[in-house]
């Protein structure tokens, strides 16, 4: 494990993971691993497109009305490239990074260095947490629960390091039908027809079907599985919730621009979307959020 913080600058790069982390290695992680690892070779900050932009605005817009406030002390599980932690940091959380994989540990701190942030960064593998009990305010995850099987484990595990009444949030992306199937279709339509146009139909057809096989969901759990594991952990006012009625499309800048535009009118409407919690809303979100509180005193 290696831990420090923004003073400790890890000057050498780190080569692999040096570790097993799900032990068979059966997980999504060597799928991430060179993702960010290409990223750091890359030494462009991994800035997000202007609909990543706006759903993460809408994501944090969130968290300020179901989180703690600042400064309570926050874990983010599986960080990769922070960017929901870096705008938590900025408005005065106490953040450390854990991720299994050292090159997005490595791009979060460049993310935080640049703005001029601080954290704690450690390698960690979230079965196995470095922490000892009761350690946190706040445990978040974003992008993180869908790629375990026995997620039941990772849940248990995050909530043990949680102190008595403080939140576990997580922001889960299922793989199952919602609005980003109905986005998915379009965007497959979209590489058809580039490729279709570029002579090349036979690409087209290969980067279309990929759409339909990602390589990282390790379950497709129902919503109500979630909920068990996460009272099973100990966690109580348990609220899952689906968010985000539209999906990612593949769209060229002049028209991202009004679709993006068209999204920020819309905003009310999507707030309400993302608080409504009913059986439609969390069937088309996007994603759903998932928090409660461990057992024992609230927090603050
Ligand atoms: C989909 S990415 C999400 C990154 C980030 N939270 C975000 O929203 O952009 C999942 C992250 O979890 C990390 N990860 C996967 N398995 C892990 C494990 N067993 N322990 C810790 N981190 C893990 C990956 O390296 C990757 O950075």
């Amino acid at each position: 494990m290696g831990e420090g913080t923004n003073d400790d600058s890890q000057a050498t790069r780190p080569q692999g993971l040096g570790y097993e982390v799900h032990g068979d290695r059966r997980g999504s992680l060597p799928v991430f691993e060179r993702q960010w690892e290409e990223m750091l070779a890359a030494e462009a900050e991994p800035e997000f497109g202007p609909q990543e932009q706006l759903f993460a605005e809408h994501k944090i817009a969130a968290l300020q009305t179901i989180l703690p406030p600042p400064s309570a002390t926050v874990l983010e599980c599986g960080c990769g490239s922070a960017e929901v932690s870096a705008a938590m940091a900025a408005q005065g959380y106490d953040c450390t990074l854990l991720d299994a994989s050292p090159a997005a540990l490595h791009v979060a701190r460049r993310r935080f260095e640049r703005r001029g942030l601080r954290a704690t960064y450690t390698l960690g593998n979230v079965y196995s947490l470095p922490f000892p009990d009761d350690s946190f305010d706040i445990l978040t995850s974003f992008g993180l629960l869908e790629h375990f099987a026995d997620v039941e484990k990772v849940i248990a595990e995050m909530v043990r390091v949680i102190r008595p009444g403080g939140m576990f949030f997580a922001d889960i992306v299922p793989e199952r039908f919602s609005v980003q199937t109905v986005g998915t279709v379009f965007n497959a339509g979209v590489r058809l027809a580039y490729y279709g146009v570029q002579g090349d139909p036979r690409r087209g057809l290969h980067e279309a079907g990929r759409l339909f096989r990602p390589d990282f969901y390790e379950n497709d759990y129902p919503l109500a599985r979630y909920r068990q594991y996460m009272r099973d952990a100990g966690l109580r006012g348990i609220v899952i919730r689906g968010n985000r009625p539209v999906p990612v499309l593949t769209l060229p800048g002049a028209l991202e621009r009004p679709y993006v535009a068209a999204l920020r009118r819309g905003g009310d409407l999507w707030r309400r979307f993302d608080e409504a919690g009913t059986p439609l809303t969390n069937w088309w979100g996007a994603g759903w959020w998932a928090w409660g509180v461990k057992l024992g005193e609230q927090v603050g």
